[in-house]
Order: structure tokens, then sequence, then C-alpha cells
């Protein structure tokens, strides 16, 4: 089975770049907003230190059955940065188990961005051999919710850490 990898996905108002350290700097400033950690945790991370995150998520994952898969979120007219997606991919059976999130800079929200990269995101995954997206969600966050629904993953019920795992099965 082929590693999946990180390409340009392009959808009508977006280009899915694969992230780069370079994108650190724009990215700081985009995600700079405490709001943005409601539901995850955590912080914003100076630039400095958002490099340094940067450098090793580009470097990938030290276990080499695990693929990490980020991409900076570009809308494509405006010409900016508007968030990231990501995926952790590992084998699960005969085929691939991917957990995917996403975040969304607090001025582009409300727009359908992370609605239109999250599908895009899925049918990509599901062209690399993944047959199960997953992602966990706290049960109140009720715009992750719909951005999960919106991609085709449904909530099975199960709590980890307080959030509800949602999933997909892409190759029954
Ligand atoms: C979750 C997040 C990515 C959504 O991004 P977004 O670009 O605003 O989402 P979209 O515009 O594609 O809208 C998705 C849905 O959420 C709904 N929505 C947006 N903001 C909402 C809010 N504050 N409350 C309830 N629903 C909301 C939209 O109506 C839409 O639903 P619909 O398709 O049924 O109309 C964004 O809020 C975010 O980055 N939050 C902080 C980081 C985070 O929590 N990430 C997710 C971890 S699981």
């Amino acid at each position: 089975m082929r590693r999946p990898t990180a390409g340009i996905i392009r959808t009508p108002r977006l280009d899915l770049l694969p992230l780069r350290v370079e994108h650190a700097p724009e990215m700081a400033e985009l995600l700079g907003d405490p709001a943005l950690h409601t539901f995850i945790g955590g912080t914003p991370l100076e630039p400095s230190a958002l490099r340094s995150r940067y450098e090793r998520l580009t470097a990938g994952s030290p276990d080499p059955a695990v693929s990490w898969l980020n991409w900076v979120i570009r809308h494509r007219e405006e010409e900016r940065l508007t968030g990231t997606v990501q995926a952790t991919a590992a084998p699960a059976g005969h085929g691939l188990l991917a957990e995917i999130a996403w975040v969304l800079g607090t001025p582009w929200q409300g727009r359908g961005i992370a609605v239109e990269a999250a599908r895009a995101l899925v049918d990509g995954l599901g062209a690399q051999s993944v047959h199960t997206v997953i992602a966990h969600i706290h049960p109140e966050h009720r715009a992750s919710a719909a951005v999960a629904a919106a991609a085709g993953l449904a909530p099975t019920g199960h709590l980890h850490d307080g959030e509800m795992r949602w999933q997909r099965v892409l190759v029954p």
C-alpha cells in the first residue's frame, strides 16, 4: 500500500496547499485569536514557535507507518491564507484510517470555507487508500459538527476525552 501524500487539492474557491515552514508568519497572524482555542485547547503560538511546529510537522512522523498530512487553505481570488486542514493516516485493517481536523481564521469563518475544504480533503483521502475517516469534536461545537456532517461523517456515540468521535467509512 502506498503511503498517502499531501498534494495540491483545488476546489471552486480554494487551493489546499501542502504546508511549508514559510507559511508560518502569515499563519501566526491568522491564528492569533485566542477564541480559536475555545474547543481545541491551548493558546495561539508566537511566530517563532509556530515556525518550529511547522518544521516538526513537515519533517513528518517519526513512525514510518504514520503519515502526517497538513495543508494551508488559500482563498484563490483573495490571495490569502484562511486556515488549515490536516490528516493523520495510519494502517488499520486492509487500508488506512485517517483522523482529520480543521481550523479557520476568525475573519474567514461563516463563509462555507471549512465545509468546502473538508469535503475536498475527505475526497482526496478516499483516492489514497484511506478507508475510514474520523474526527473528534466537542459535543457543543456546532460549527465543527456541521463541517463534519457536510463532509459525510456521522457521530458514533463514542466519547473520547470529552469529545465525540465522528466517522465516515469510505470503502465498506
Ligand atoms: C469549526 C470551524 C473550522 C468552522 O469554520 P467555518 O469556515 O466558519 O465553517 P463554514 O462556514 O464552512 O460553516 C460550517 C457550518 O457551521 C455553521 N456555523 C458556523 N459558525 C457557527 C456558529 N458559531 N454556531 C453554529 N453554527 C455555526 C454554518 O452555518 C455551517 O453550517 P451549515 O452548512 O449547516 O449552514 C471554525 O469555527 C474554527 O476554525 N474554529 C476554531 C478551531 C476549531 O475548533 N476547529 C475544529 C476542531 S474539531
